[in-house]
């Protein structure tokens, strides 16, 4: 849709015009998965998918919510701020996030219409939440005067998440979508929050987002399930090493050495995964800034091994896209991307493949699933910002 669209839809939703636009990006993750709440880094770009927020004050002294895939405006007073709604309404999102401005101690004077739209695809697992989130944490920042930056944004987005969606979600998501940065993939600490823009305008090569159209359903309880089981081998490694803050601390070769501590198998090969991640992560942007795009291909690969086999996130979906996609020549990595449980596929492929690559493992999938894939050239984009 068109802004002009947009608010011609403000207008009719709520009898006059918008006096301000938002934007927020959804994102997609290069590698480092399931690493952000494990204190690890992850390496992610925003995309120019997204969600906007078109806003006007009213004066009823309510917030008025109207997304254009839903039919009804929801309307609360101010009293009902800080409350989730039942059902997972969608409404949770950016209620989550005006909750926490007023946990912070920011009171509403003055009522707002909001309108939301997004293009990201849905259940694709490109975090359309998170970009609900962000850009509501973003318009309220101006409203409420609170002088946040990118960060603090992301952080308000992700408490949305952990207490109005109940997914304990790490900070990738809400800190890609406030942070992203045209043509450049954020090199994330997860632990510090610093982080580091990298540029991957890569030579005749893209990055191709491949679409299971198999939901990803994050909160299934699946997610919430690893990020408690990835507590259980913490706790359990604290045994050993009192002092181990996060499981990302660890190298390979100390893990190895205390990894008998975990006495439970499954929290084991969780992580055995976080642990190798890791440092493929680091490794995977070390390649990448000396020009080693094919080591950066191959640990992309690796790290879909390792969701498959120890993290156990993947399924027939999504293992059937990557799987396929490594046959195809002129394939350099691919692997799946966000939580997993279905979502979207992550691909480096060198421009002349694409229409095979397209082709063939678009066939491949649908004889295997009968779905049809859908491939799109991701645009790193800019992260959240007041579009006017
Ligand atoms: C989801 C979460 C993120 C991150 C990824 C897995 O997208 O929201 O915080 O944990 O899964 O890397």
């Amino acid at each position: 849709m068109e802004l002009k669209e947009l608010k011609q839809a403000f207008l009719e939703a709520y009898g006059k015009e918008s006096e301000a636009v938002y934007f927020a990006p959804g994102r997609v993750n290069l590698i480092g998965e399931h690493t952000d709440y494990n204190g690890g880094h992850v390496f992610p770009c925003a995309l120019s998918f997204g969600t906007y927020m078109l806003l006007a004050k009213n004066d009823m002294h309510v917030m008025r919510f109207k997304s254009l895939n839903m039919p009804q405006i929801i309307e609360l007073s101010f009293d009902k701020l800080t409350t989730p709604l039942p059902d997972n309404s969608w409404v949770n999102y950016p209620l989550g996030c005006i909750a926490q401005y007023i946990k912070r101690g920011f009171k509403p004077v003055d009522g707002y219409d909001m309108l939301i739209w997004g293009n990201v695809p849905a259940g694709a697992g490109l975090s359309s939440s998170a970009a609900l989130e962000v850009v509501t944490a973003c318009a309220f920042n101006d409203i409420f005067g609170a002088g946040y930056d990118k960060t603090e944004l992301a952080k308000i987005g992700q408490l949305s998440e952990h207490e109005f969606a109940l997914v304990n979600c790490g900070i990738m998501d809400q800190f890609a979508s406030a942070q992203g940065k045209k043509d450049h993939a954020i090199y994330l600490n997860c632990d510090t929050l610093e982080f580091e823009l990298v540029p991957v305008k890569l030579d005749g090569v893209k990055v191709v987002i491949s679409n299971t159209h198999s939901p990803h359903k994050l909160d299934s309880g699946a997610y919430n399930d690893r990020v408690a089981q990835c507590k259980k081998a913490l706790e359990e490694l604290r045994s050993v090493r009192p002092q181990l803050k996060n499981l990302a601390e660890l190298s390979e070769a100390e893990f190895e050495q205390i990894k008998g501590a975990i006495k439970d198998p499954i929290a084991l090969r969780r992580a055995e995964h976080v642990v190798g991640e890791c440092q493929r992560t680091v490794d995977a942007v070390e390649a990448l800034k000396k020009g080693d795009i094919t080591l950066f291909g191959k640990l992309m690969c690796a790290s879909h091994v390792s969701l498959r086999d120890n993290y156990e996130v993947t399924g027939l979906h999504l293992d059937t896209l990557a799987e396929e996609a490594w046959k195809i020549d002129g394939v350099i990595g691919s692997r799946m991307t966000g939580g997993g449980f279905g979502g979207c596929t992550v691909s480096l492929v060198k421009d002349e493949a694409i229409p095979a690559f397209i082709e063939k493992v678009g066939e491949a999938y649908h004889a295997k699933t009968g779905i049809k894939a859908d491939f799109y050239i991701a645009e790193i984009s800019d992260g959240v910002h007041r579009v006017e």
